[in-house]
């Protein structure tokens, strides 16, 4: 399973991807809004230190307005990947742009039968939001199952990109259930490192290894 980055904050992506933990990034107008950044800017910058897909996402409402969109967000990078929206207008622009062999992430996805239609439109990505399912009292990581299911029923090669990630339990559950890519904020994948039994083993060797040391030097 891959590790997407779910950020625009440029500090927090180095960070991560300093630990290796960085295999792209997802971006959308609520975390370019919290970056307080340009978009352009901010994404150029991005793309200057991370190799792997940068999502970015189209703002139109219409087909022809993502297209241009399009157009020039790839000129800001050279892994651009266009996020659009699921709608009706969206999967035709998601069309036209897989018939040119331009990447593209479906976003706001909460159905299995959603991420079906974004398949068939040709979409790279899928992005079911399960944590968001998981705030309105269904069981987010079932969609991660159907999806994972339809798509192998008719080997479809989007990939499914779980979105909202919100703790380390969803990451397992993606890993388990097939998910190809997690999308997670910088919170999240620190946690990832964190168990108890760890601390207390390095506590416990750190301690054996100064007395070792100080009787090797005696
Ligand atoms: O990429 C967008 C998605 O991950 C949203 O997450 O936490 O705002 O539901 P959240």
């Amino acid at each position: 399973m891959e590790f997407f980055i779910d950020t625009a904050d440029v500090d927090e992506i180095r960070k991560a991807n300093e630990m290796g933990l960085v295999d792209g990034v997802t971006t959308n107008p609520s975390l370019i809004k919290k970056a307080g950044r340009d978009h352009e800017e901010t994404i150029r910058e991005i793309s200057s230190f991370i190799n792997g897909p940068i999502s970015v996402e189209t703002l139109s409402e219409d087909c022809e307005g993502m297209l241009k969109e399009a157009e020039e967000y790839m000129t800001w990078g050279n892994n651009i990947v266009i996020k659009i929206v699921m709608s009706p207008e969206g999967m035709k622009a998601v069309r036209q742009l897989s018939e040119r062999r331009i990447k593209t992430n479906v976003t706001v996805v909460f159905s299995p039968l959603q991420a079906l239609v974004a398949a068939k439109a040709g979409a790279t990505y899928v992005s079911p939001f399960v944590g968001r399912l998981d705030d309105v009292g269904h069981q987010g990581m079932d969609l991660i199952g159907q999806i994972r299911q339809i798509f192998d029923n008719y080997q479809f090669d989007t990939k499914i990109l779980v979105a909202s990630v919100r703790h380390p339990v969803h990451m397992l559950d993606s890993a388990l259930l097939g998910g190809d890519v997690a999308t997670v904020p910088l919170k999240t994948l620190m946690q990832l490192f964190n168990h108890p039994l760890t601390d207390k083993g390095i506590e416990q060797f750190i301690k054996d290894s100064k007395e070792w040391a100080g009787k090797a030097l005696a």
